[in-house]
């Protein structure tokens, strides 16, 4: 194991710009290394990210201070029965019959009523206009909330990703997510109360219904499910849609092959999960000490599981640093289950529930973007940047195309 000032800075500046680089160097020469700035140890290479996410000697404890405080207590803490429990209640919902039948049509009038917001105008910003929106709105209607509602909704999970990523710990960043929580608390607990008086065929009456071992959940229970769906289904998938288009926007002729070969748009979502994954490192506490990469992690310490290295690495992918919608060395058939080659979604329990939800609304998104905006190009010569470090995506995506009429 290497422990040193010198190696990379996981929250330095030059970091931020590109992170990539500093993947390279962390997988080659420091395959396990204590990082001060985030008091965790740095794993990068793919065998080892695989590992961290697979086995449960690596437990989601960290989540008791990264999430908790915020969404109250949810499934990405919980282990064992009470976690196989509580992930149930949900899993149906975005899983196939549920998925295909009852939520595929709202899906797609989702999509259509943003793209019909612009598609006449012959401009706009994918990332503003359609990815910012679409995700949440559909994870909102499922639960039977109210999309107008969208800039709070936006507001609140935008703050809890913070929380979670305030890797340097910033008590302002802190504060503005236990505000976060009290405001959307505020928000949720009447309606759930008026919906367990009344309820609906929506995931929220769901939740509000379902019993775990005998035992209906608590008001506060149900919002913190509801305060992780909203998160998780709005922070992530708006990165993924964004992404996909900037790489491929950036590659001509790899982004006239998808329009030409609509079949080719998971795999073209499963290479940008990959190559620019939205979520670039998660976190896990080990419950005994494991040796790993090459040194030994002791029981109860933090690990930082960098997916978006292990995605680049070498020893697994060809050519990584390539984006190549036709390699042939990531599978998307297997790219949204368990068995997924790119670590994106994690491994193993805690492995995502809205993978088959995502890779829906982003072939549904796709197809509406491609058949609405014909000729569509960038509008600038350069590309925005992508913006983050735990989460991470294009920052904005301007573009033209020719008008077309909704
Ligand atoms: C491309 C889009 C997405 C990406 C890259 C992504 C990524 C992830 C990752 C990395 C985890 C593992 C977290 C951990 O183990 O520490 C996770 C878990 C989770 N995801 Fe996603 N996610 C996406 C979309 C969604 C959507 C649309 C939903 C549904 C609303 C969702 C709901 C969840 C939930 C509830 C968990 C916790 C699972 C558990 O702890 O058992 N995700 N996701």
């Amino acid at each position: 194991m290497t422990r040193s000032g010198q190696a990379p800075d996981i929250l330095s500046p030059d970091f931020a710009r590109d992170p990539y680089a500093t993947y390279r160097v962390l997988r080659d020469d420091y395959p396990l290394l204590w990082h001060e700035g985030t008091g965790s140890y740095l794993l990068s290479r793919h065998q080892d990210v695989q590992r961290a996410v697979r086995e449960p000697v690596f437990s989601s404890d960290n989540y008791i201070w990264q999430a908790e405080p915020v969404h109250g207590r949810t499934i990405l803490q919980m282990s064992g029965r009470e976690h196989v429990v509580h992930r149930a209640l949900v899993v149906p919902a975005f899983r196939g019959n549920s998925l295909r039948d009852r939520f595929m049509p709202m899906i797609e009038r989702n999509a259509r009523e943003l793209v019909d917001g612009f598609r006449q105008t012959g401009s706009a910003d994918l990332v503003h206009d359609f990815a910012t929106h679409f995700p949440v709105n559909v994870i909102v209607e499922m639960l039977g909330l109210d999309k107008r509602e969208h800039d709070r909704f936006h507001a609140w999970y935008s703050t809890f990703v913070a929380f979670a990523a305030n890797l340097s710990r910033d008590p302002e960043v802190a504060a503005a997510g236990l505000r976060a929580h009290d405001e959307l608390a505020a928000y949720l607990i009447p309606i759930i109360q008026e919906r367990r008086a009344h309820p609906g065929d929506d995931l929220l009456s769901t939740l509000c219904e379902a019993e775990v071992d005998g035992t209906r959940m608590t008001d506060e229970e149900v919002k913190a499910f509801c305060s992780l769906l909203l998160t998780a289904g709005g922070e992530t998938t708006d990165k993924a849609i964004g992404g996909m288009f900037r790489n491929l926007l950036a590659r001509p002729e790899q982004f006239a092959a998808v329009r030409a070969d609509r079949d080719l748009i998971p795999m073209a979502l499963a290479e940008t999960l990959r190559f620019t994954p939205p979520v670039h490192m998660i976190m896990r506490t080990p419950t005994e000490d494991v040796a790993i990469a090459g040194g030994t992690i002791p029981a109860g310490s933090v690990v930082t599981a960098l997916l978006a290295s292990a995605n680049r690495d070498d020893r697994r992918f060809a050519d990584p640093d390539t984006f190549d919608v036709f390699r042939t060395d990531l599978s998307a058939t297997t790219a949204f289950s368990a068995a997924a080659d790119h670590l994106s979604f994690a491994l193993g329990r805690h492995f995502c529930v809205g993978a088959l939800l995502a890779r829906a609304e982003v072939e549904v998104g796709a197809n509406l973007l491609l058949d609405a905006l014909p000729e569509l190009e960038p509008r600038d010569v350069e590309l925005p940047p992508e913006q983050g470090v735990f989460t991470r995506g294009p920052a904005a995506l301007p573009v033209r195309f020719t008008p077309t009429a909704p």
